[in-house]
């Protein structure tokens, strides 16, 4: 699949911004801060409706907005479908596909699938267990959507079960208790984590042979890299030779942890037994990733989950869209070029760099100048139709330096997601000569 079109109206830097992008390469190139890796973001946030980059949705909006739009233009199996995201924090998100609007956000999920690489994945090796849940999950919602809903559910059930045993844990420290309410809590946490869990299971076994491979193709003179999903049952986690628990089975030994835990976790006021708890354990050689592997060892292997990931989805059938953010500049020319080598044949890659030499040369495609409110398509040699003339020529947008975002008159009802008229961005239109006239 690929992304044809990106739009942006008020995310991050960008007052507003249409970008249009070619199958395979596309590398956008621009000094440090004019807003390339907000773009991307962008795109991403599409695929997994959350960044790669901060926590929250509020920094995404640009500052004096009150919320921002993104829109895509994908390409997948000949169709051509429009996604739309307009994020406003501490509101509910609304989503389109192809205009029409759909019931919650969520339900874009897997509908354009993305793999991202940037600085920040270093967290996936040396930070929190979250960050790699977080991976599992991202590739998981991906491959499956409706796991989307179980993760939402069972968040929701460990919420209402934490807040319960609290509460419950103080009423037994006075002497009264009843528990038969956290038992119903206890069900629901247990379905849903197993289901959860199940899933993450399956997803290491299909996912390891492709980091694995992916790690010796990133870094051949390291030793082997593994990886080894450790869940908080521990010893109790039910095996099964060549395969995954049953749900009902991990359900099962998740509800007897939660009995021998009873006390300790009244006493602690959280749930300690379940996915929420787990991790992906990250192994070179002889031992863990974490606390020991160099920088370039981290490096290549936080690389190596998301080729990895790549690889596993592309296996369903379905290449994703590669974003590969300021990743260049980090790596000596052989491991670039051996990048470049892994990379190149993908549906579609999206590559920032603030200095164009430091992308491989194998890496022909279109550029993109990306400069303080330009976006300018400065080359290139995989046009896919060859009338497309357009392709060559500038396209300029609106972005506001940097500091001056709060000085801007923007005329912010504008951009009410239910006032935004639709026929103005009509995706089947689009041609870079007619987008000129958006300058702002
Ligand atoms: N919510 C926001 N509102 C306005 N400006 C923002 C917002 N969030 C980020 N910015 C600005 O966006 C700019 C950074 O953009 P971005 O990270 O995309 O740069 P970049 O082109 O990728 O740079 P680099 O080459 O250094 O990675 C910064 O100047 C930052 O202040
Ligand atoms: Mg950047």
């Amino acid at each position: 699949m690929y992304t044809r079109h990106l739009g942006l109206v008020d995310f991050r830097s960008w007052t507003s911004a249409e970008l249009v992008l070619t199958a395979g390469v596309n590398v956008l190139v621009g000094r440090n801060g004019v807003g390339k890796t907000n773009l991307v973001e962008a795109l991403g946030y599409l695929a997994t409706l959350s960044s790669h980059r901060v926590a929250s949705d509020q920094p995404l909006i640009r500052r004096g907005a009150d919320q921002a739009i993104v829109r895509a233009a994908v390409v997948h199996d000949n169709r051509e479908l429009l996604l739309e995201v307009a994020i406003t924090p501490g509101k509910v998100n609304k989503a389109r596909l192809n205009r029409a609007a759909l019931t919650r956000p969520r339900d874009l999920l897997g509908i354009l699938r993305t793999v991202l690489f940037a600085p920040e994945d270093m967290a996936l090796v040396k930070g929190d267990p979250s960050e790699r849940r977080r991976f599992l999950d991202e590739v998981l919602v991906m491959r499956s959507p409706r796991l989307a809903g179980t993760k939402a559910d069972y968040d929701r059930a460990l919420k209402q079960r934490n807040s319960l045993l609290k509460s419950a844990g103080i009423a037994r420290r006075s002497g009264r208790s009843d528990l038969s309410l956290l038992e119903v809590w206890d069900e629901q946490l247990a379905g849903h984590g197993a289901e959860l869990l199940a899933a993450r299971l399956e997803l290491v076994e299909l996912l390891r042979p492709h980091v694995v491979a992916a790690y010796a193709d990133v870094a051949p003179e390291s030793v082997a890299a593994d990886l080894r999903y450790r869940s908080s049952l521990g010893e109790a986690l039910p095996v099964v030779a060549g395969g995954v628990p049953s749900a009902a089975d991990l359900g099962a030994a998740l509800l007897a942890d939660m009995g021998r835990l009873r006390h300790a976790e009244l006493e602690r006021g959280v749930s300690l037994v379940g996915p929420h708890r787990d991790d992906l354990d990250l192994i070179l050689g002889p031992g863990p990733a974490k606390g020991y592997a160099s920088h370039g060892e981290s490096w290549s292997f936080a690389l190596a989950l998301k080729l990895g990931g790549f690889g596993l989805l592309r296996s369903d059938g379905v290449d994703p869209v590669l974003i590969l953010d300021d990743v260049f500049a980090e790596l000596d020319r052989s491991r670039r070029n051996r990048l470049a080598a892994l990379v190149a044949d993908a549906d579609q890659v999206l590559i920032t760099a603030a200095v164009d030499e430091d992308v491989p040369g194998v890496l022909h495609g279109s550029r993109v100048s990306v400069q303080q409110g330009i976006i300018e398509r400065v080359g290139s040699e995989t046009v896919d139709d060859p009338e497309d003339v357009g392709a060559r020529s500038a396209q300029e947008y609106t972005v506001d330096p940097p500091g001056s975002a709060e000085n801007t008159a923007v005329d912010n009802t504008a951009v009410d997601y239910t006032a935004v008229d639709y026929t103005a961005v009509d995706y089947t239109a689009v041609e870079d000569t007619a987008q000129s006239s958006d300058r702002g």
